[in-house]
């Protein structure tokens, strides 16, 4: 820790002594910021965001709950969005030689992830296409009054948890500990992960979905896995981009379908040998890619307690799994 903190600035020093802390999952600690729980070096990014982002209309961004889908939907909405200049996956279509995540960067990680930096952002194509984890009431002013579009997903909160146990013990420094995931879980069900509470986290781009139904795009992984193609269909009328009648006779969707598909992306070269700046092996955001895998891993108590969680958060929202 003393070593992250030395390379903060010294307002960042100054406000995280300020923040309630609890040890983290792959981190010494994580902070509670903003209401959300977070990392030191994510903090000093979401400050410079915060501060700095200017969102034009056209904007689209890819908001979710770490493991619940970010990957994919990245994937999806950058077929959908750029599939005039590709319309037949051909070998030259970015998605088969770079990863989602370099396609769409994360504000938190990439685009504000070196603080010695402010980004220029004004030669990036447009639509700019960003990804966050960051919770919706601490997106930045411009975001929210811009006409920019949200589109978000998250997972149900079992299948997540399971994700984000195995996922970060595959990318944990070595040096620590193999995190059980009976410690894990009671991290989880007291909303103490990255960008959590999962629920505070859900329940803030829900009821927005519901205000402002032209603003956020509310996606369940689950539906996506269901039905996809209508739900295609779904973010390209809510990006003013439906697909034509001649796309859908051209088997466009069908397309995008296939190049983001779970079996296709896990074999790609990139995704099989790339990595994610200094952070993790590509691979490692592919691992099973199915729904109720949390049946193979958690005790019958361990449902019965995080059934009542989501019962106690979500219950009366609307919102169920
Ligand atoms: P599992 O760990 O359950 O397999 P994120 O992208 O938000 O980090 O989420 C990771 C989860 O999405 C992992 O779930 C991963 O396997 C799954 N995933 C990755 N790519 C996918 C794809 N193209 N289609 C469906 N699921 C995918």
């Amino acid at each position: 820790v003393i070593e992250e903190e030395e390379k903060l600035c010294q307002e960042t020093k100054e406000l995280i002594l300020s923040l309630p802390r609890e040890k983290g999952w792959r981190t010494s600690y994580l902070y509670l910021f903003q209401g959300f729980w977070c990392q030191l070096k994510e903090i000093e990014a979401i400050h410079s965001f915060q501060k700095h982002f200017q969102a034009k209309d056209s904007d689209v961004l890819v908001a979710t709950v770490p493991k619940s889908g970010t990957t994919w939907l990245k994937a999806l909405t950058f077929a959908i969005v750029n599939r005039q200049h590709c319309s037949s996956f051909n070998k030259n279509h970015p998605l088969l030689t770079s990863n989602p995540h370099d396609l769409v960067p994360f504000f938190e990680y990439t685009v504000y992830g070196r603080h010695d930096k402010v980004p220029n952002l004004s030669n990036m194509c447009e639509p700019r296409i960003f990804g966050t984890h960051i919770p919706f009431a601490s997106l930045p002013d411009s975001i929210k009054e811009s006409n920019c579009k949200i589109i978000y997903i998250c997972r149900n909160p079992f299948d997540t948890f399971v994700s984000s146990w195995f996922f970060v013990n595959k990318i944990k420094p070595k040096s620590l500990p193999t995190l059980a995931l009976e410690e894990a879980f009671e991290m989880y069900c007291k909303g103490i992960v990255g960008f959590g509470p999962f629920w505070t986290h859900m329940l803030g781009y829900w009821k927005e979905s519901i205000d402002r139904p032209n603003k956020v795009l509310f996606l369940k992984y689950e539906n996506l896995k269901e039905d996809l193609n209508s739900h295609l269909k779904r973010v390209a009328e809510f990006l003013n981009c439906p697909f034509t009648l001649k796309e859908e006779s051209d088997g466009v969707i069908e397309n995008i379908i296939k190049v983001c598909s779970f079996e296709t992306m896990k074999e790609l070269e990139i995704n099989k040998s790339g990595t994610f700046g200094r952070n993790f092996e590509n691979r490692f955001l592919f691992r099973k890619g199915e729904i109720g895998d949390w049946v193979n891993y958690l005790s019958p108590s361990m449902v019965e307690k995080l059934s009542k969680v989501i019962e106690e958060k979500l219950g009366g929202s609307g919102l169920s799994f």
